[in-house]
């Protein structure tokens, strides 16, 4: 079978993990396979905490609810939708792009247009005001012309940067397993604290997931894996 393939269709989610460490190299790559997902505008906008230090990981373990999986991985990965992150990445992408030969000038100019726009339609202003007011316009604008509506408020932001937040997840999953490491994606977390416990601001960052990471403990049974039939998943048109 096609070891991409063979990597989505073994990864399981790991409840215990044996206690070995998690070689840098290798935590560097499934990292760096994590920022190659597809996101939203190529905006990036997350990022990872690694909790891998024995103290950290305690304490991050208790405030996912002390679950084992939690408590006995190698590293806890926190992943964050971070919607205050969106300025420094179209500024980082226009340095990039200053430097690249295969960018011609209006090209450049075109880029810095368009996230100067979507700077102004991804900005909800205070307490939504510009986001209700961008609302009613777009919704007038809709009533003739097809078109998708960009994340309006600071809950449509989080949503939109939890997708490709998600996507990133799924990608370091899949790469670790590629890479013989297992994993076990966590929603069941203290959120409030933990965003504390990681000085996350709750107007720019929301905690998407926590992903523990480590290496299966041989003493661990999976049970068998279960899935609804395609075709209660699947409409083909
Ligand atoms: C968003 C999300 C949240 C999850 N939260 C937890 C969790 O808090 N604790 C846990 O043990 N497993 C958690 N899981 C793992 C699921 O229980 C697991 O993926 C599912 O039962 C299917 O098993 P499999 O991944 O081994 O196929 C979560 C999975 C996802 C995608």
């Amino acid at each position: 079978m096609n070891e991409i393939l063979q990597a989505v269709l073994q990864r399981r989610a790991v409840k215990v993990f044996a206690p070995v460490e998690i070689p840098e190299e290798i935590r560097d790559q499934i990292l760096n396979a994590a920022r190659h997902a597809p996101s939203s505008f190529n905006t990036q906008p997350y990022r990872f905490y690694w909790v891998q230090t024995a103290k950290e990981k305690t304490a991050v373990a208790k405030l996912c609810l002390g679950q084992m999986p939690a408590e006995t991985a190698s590293a806890l990965v926190v992943a964050v939708a971070d919607i205050g992150s969106l300025a420094a990445t179209s500024q980082g992408q226009l340095e990039w792009m200053r430097t690249r030969s295969e960018f011609s000038e209006a090209t450049i100019r075109d880029y810095e247009r368009a996230a100067k726009i979507s700077r102004i339609l991804f900005t909800p202003g205070p307490l939504g005001v510009f986001g209700a007011v961008k609302w009613g316009v777009l919704w007038l604008l809709n009533l003739w012309k097809v078109m998708g509506m960009p994340p309006l408020f600071r809950q449509d932001l989080f949503k939109w940067a939890t997708k490709s937040t998600s996507l990133a997840c799924e990608n370091l999953m899949i790469a670790a397993e590629a890479l013989g490491i297992n994993t076990c994606p966590m929603e069941g977390f203290d959120s409030r604290r933990l965003s504390r416990y990681l000085g996350l601001s709750s107007r720019y960052h929301e905690i998407v997931m926590v992903i523990a990471i480590g290496k299966k403990s041989p003493t661990y049974l999976e049970p068998p894996q279960w899935r609804r039939p395609l075709e209660a998943t699947v409409t083909i048109l």
